[in-house]
């Protein structure tokens, strides 16, 4: 279900495409059923197995942007127009289902941390013929529906909206989460009687419950473990929140198998992060796309990676911005350092602060220490590329290559203006524009001579003009 308007947000965006750790909400959601496979209605070990099951989105409110954000992953999508209620929008749905599939799981696109394994668990509870209903306890249950028992309390017979409820219903503190998984035949009968004569004139999928009493189907409660997989997105608060539960999820993960975070409330993980043993992260680091990272790698304060992928032993110093790269083994990068897409860092490379690659190699033992950029080069092993050199990747029109060869030195300040080719063991003078090729082992000096002026004085205050003596 993904109708709603969210009108809590105050944003022009739907509610279920707001960002959660680099996805939508919704696709948090998506996800998690599509871990779902058939099986997992039936598998008591809650593993996902079989094929991806079939999921019917129910949207509204920013209809065709929803519908796009979704598009391509085999999602039906039907409308619900004007929404008139939670059994409305499960209406809708129903000529979209697959009636081959005894069991139809609702989630809510606003409810993004709901686990695989407890879908699947809910689904395993209905079975095709119970109807099961995710719950929790809640120390101030209001605005939930509540699960009315009986006397005993041991049987579900109802669940009371909140604004339905008696001061006495309005006492329980067991309320419905908004998830259940339900027989799908049944389910398609129920939905079809719903009344809307109720506190709010909408048509209640929790009424269905009361249907399946009557007619004596099952009614299962499973209380859910971690209040944390039914907590809703309503505001902006909320959001942050969860965001900030999601990462500590993460976070806990990824100590458990070894890796040592500075501190888990300051992480940020908004994709894959793979580590090898011993991998330490400090404080303030964010990870984007899929990041790797090898044994003993060390990533230092208040970095970003994106689709980068670091060897062992390698060290990523405190306020480096790395994409779309490739750190090797046992390489220094940063503090203060920019690797852009098809930065290629061989082993033990150094690279200083506010140096920029990219789409360059640079073979083992080569470094570039201070403020420089390299661009659209081949770099050799153990070059050294000194402080404020660059290279003139671009005419205006088109990119070239820089290649410079093993071993060369490239003086400080230099201009390397591409196509150009520094054979292996050549120098280049600091302070050179290098416009021609350097034969291997020559030393290249392309500035200006250096001129001496005998006997000029430097101006003083109130003096004549300054220039050489007459
Ligand atoms: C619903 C439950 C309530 C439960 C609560 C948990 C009903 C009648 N009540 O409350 O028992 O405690 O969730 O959060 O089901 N939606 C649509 N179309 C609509 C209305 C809602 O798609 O016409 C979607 C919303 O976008 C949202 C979900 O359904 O994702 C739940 O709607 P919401 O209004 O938040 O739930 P309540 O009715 O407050
Ligand atoms: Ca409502």
């Amino acid at each position: 279900m993904a109708a709603g308007k969210g009108t809590r947000m105050k944003s022009a965006r739907p509610k279920v495409l707001h960002g959660l750790a680099g996805r939508p909400l919704l696709q948090h959601v998506l996800d998690a059923a599509a871990a779902l496979g058939a099986n997992g209605a039936n598998g008591a070990d809650n593993t996902p197995t079989g094929p991806a099951p079939h999921t019917v989105l129910i949207i509204g409110h920013g209809a065709a942007a929803v519908e796009a954000a979704v598009a391509g992953q085999g999602v039906v999508c039907v409308r619900q127009e004007p929404q008139l209620g939670t059994g409305h929008a499960v209406q809708q749905a129903v000529p979209a289902l697959d009636p081959a599939r005894p069991t139809t799981l609702v989630l809510n696109g606003d409810v993004p941390l709901i686990r695989a394994e407890t879908a699947a668990a809910l689904a395993a509870a209905c079975g095709g013929e119970r109807l099961a209903l995710l719950t929790v306890e809640l120390p101030d249950p209001s605005g939930y529906g509540r699960i009315v028992r009986d006397t005993g309390g041991r049987q579900v017979l109802a669940i009371v909206e909140h604004k339905d409820a008696s001061p006495a219903e309005r006492l329980i503190r067991e309320v419905y989460t908004g998830m259940m998984a339900a027989p799908t035949a049944a389910l398609t009968r129920w939905v079809a009687a719903l009344r809307n004569d109720n506190a709010q004139r909408e048509y209640y999928l929790t009424d269905i419950v009361a249907m399946a009493v009557a007619e004596g189907v099952p009614v299962v409660a499973q209380p859910v473990a971690d209040e944390t997989e039914v907590l809703g997105v309503n505001s902006p608060h909320q959001l942050a929140e969860l965001e900030r539960r999601f990462q500590r999820r993460q976070a806990d993960a990824l100590m458990d198998a070894g890796v040592r975070l500075a501190d888990p409330a300051r992480f940020d993980l908004r994709g894959t992060l793979v580590c090898g043993q011993d991998v330490e992260i400090d404080v303030g680091c964010v990870f984007e796309g899929r990041v790797e990272l090898g044994d003993g790698v060390r990533v230092g304060a208040h970095c970003v990676l994106r689709d980068t992928r670091v060897e062992a032993g390698a060290v990523i110093h405190p306020l480096c911005h790395l994409e779309g790269a490739r750190v090797g083994a046992g390489a220094l990068v940063g503090p203060y350092a920019r690797l852009r897409p098809g930065a290629e860092l061989g082993a033990e490379v150094h690279i200083g602060n506010f140096v920029e690659v990219k789409n360059s190699r640079l073979a083992a033992g080569a470094k570039a220490n201070h403020l420089a950029y390299l661009g659209d080069a081949d770099v050799g092993a153990r070059v050294n590329y000194g402080a404020g050199s660059i290279t003139a990747n671009y005419d205006g029109a088109n990119k070239h290559r820089t290649v410079i060869g093993d071993d060369v030195h490239v003086g400080s300040n230099c201009v390397l203006v591409a196509p150009v080719t520094v054979g292996a063991g050549a120098t280049v003078g600091g302070g050179s524009t290098i416009t021609a090729d350097v034969p291997p082992g020559k030393l290249a000096v392309a500035r200006g001579r250096q001129a001496l002026i005998d006997g000029w004085q430097r101006p003083v205050k109130g003096g004549a003009k300054p220039g050489p003596r007459s």
